[in-house]
C-alpha cells in the first residue's frame, strides 16, 4: 500500500488550518505565507505530502506548479516520508578540511546506510549536503534541520545512542507514513524538452534539429510561418538566405 494511502489526511488539515489562518493573516499577501505553511505541514506529518503541497495551494490561491517548485527548491522540505531523525552532514570544503570524509564515512558505516538512504527501521535518514552556512564550527551537520557543530567519532557515538534512547535534546519528527529506503525524488518526468533530448552535454547545443536543415526546408515549404513566429523564425530565414547567397557565390554559373 502506498504511504499516502495509510495516513488520515483530514485529521492532519484539522490540525493545521488553524496555524495556516494565523499566518496568513499575519501577511499583507497571503502567499508570504507559503514557507511556514509548508513547515506547518511537516511538523505535523515528518514530511510535505502531495496532498499537503495542494491544500497549501488552496489556501494560498496560487497554483500546484508554484507550491511544488517552491516545496522542491528547499532541501528543508522532505517531499517522501523519512526517518524521525533527518541527519544532514556538511560535505563542503571547510567541512572537508576538517575531517567531514571521515565523519560521513563513519555514519555510513555506523548506520549501514548510504547518501540519501533510510534506516530499515526508519529511525535515521542520511544525506551529505551542501555548506550550511556554519563554516566556522565544521566540520558540522544538522539533526531535523537543527545544527550540531564540531563533529568528532565520539560526539556522533553519543548523539546517535541518545537518539536511539529518545533523549537527544532535539525532538523526533512524527511519521505519518513507513518510509521508503529512500526519499530521494529523482527524474519524475523523464522526456526533456524537445530541445534537450538526447542531449547529455550541456555544452552541445542540442535540439531536435542542430544543423537547422529541417527546419530551413519547412520554411521553404511554408514561408507563413515566418510571419506567425517572426522572433524565433526570422533567424533561421536570414540564415537561410545567407546559405542560399554563400551557395550562389561557390557555384560556378
Ligand atoms: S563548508 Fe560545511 S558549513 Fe560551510
Amino acid at each position: 500500500m502506498k504511504a499516502t494511502q495509510t495516513r488520515n489526511f483530514a485529521g492532519v488539515l484539522a490540525q493545521i488550518k488553524p496555524e495556516a489562518e494565523r499566518l496568513i493573516a499575519q501577511y499583507p499577501q497571503k502567499q508570504s505565507a507559503l514557507l511556514p505553511i509548508l513547515h506547518a505541514f511537516q511538523n505535523v506529518e515528518g514530511w510535505v505530502s502531495p496532498e499537503a503541497l495542494a491544500t497549501t495551494g488552496e489556501l494560498l490561491g496560487l497554483p500546484l506548479s508554484v507550491i511544488e517548485s517552491t516545496a522542491s527548491f528547499y532541501t528543508l522540505f522532505f517531499r517522501r516520508p523519512v526517518g524521525r531523525y533527518v541527519l544532514q552532514v556538511c560535505r563542503n570544503l571547510s567541512c572537508q578540511l576538517r575531517g567531514a570524509e571521515e565523519m560521513m564515512a563513519y555514519f555510513r558505516e555506523k548506520l549501514n546506510v548510504r547518501h540519501l538512504e533510510t534506516t530499515y527501521d526508519g529511525t535515521f535518514s542520511y544525506e551529505e549536503v551542501e555548506c550550511l552556512a556554519a563554516c566556522d564550527r565544521a566540520p558540522c551537520m544538522q539533526v531535523n534541520l537543527e545544527f550540531v557543530y564540531d563533529l568528532t567519532r565520539e560526539k556522533i557515538d553519543e548523539m546517535l545512542r541518545a537518539m536511539e534512547g529518545g533523549t537527544f535534546e532535539t525532538k523526533p519528527l512524527p511519521q505519518s507514513a513507513k518510509p521508503d529506503a529512500t526519499w530521494s525524488i529523482g527524474q519524475e518526468a523523464p522526456k526533456k524538452s524537445p530541445g534537450a533530448q538526447g542531449v547529455s552535454n550541456p555544452n552541445e547545443p542540442g535540439g531536435l534539429d542542430p544543423s537547422g536543415e529541417k527546419t530551413i526546408l519547412r520554411l521553404v515549404a511554408d514561408p507563413r510561418i515566418i510571419e506567425s513566429r517572426p522572433s524565433a523564425e526570422r533567424l533561421v530565414r536570414d540564415g537561410g538566405a545567407l546559405l542560399e547567397r554563400g551557395a550562389e557565390d561557390s557555384w560556378p554559373s
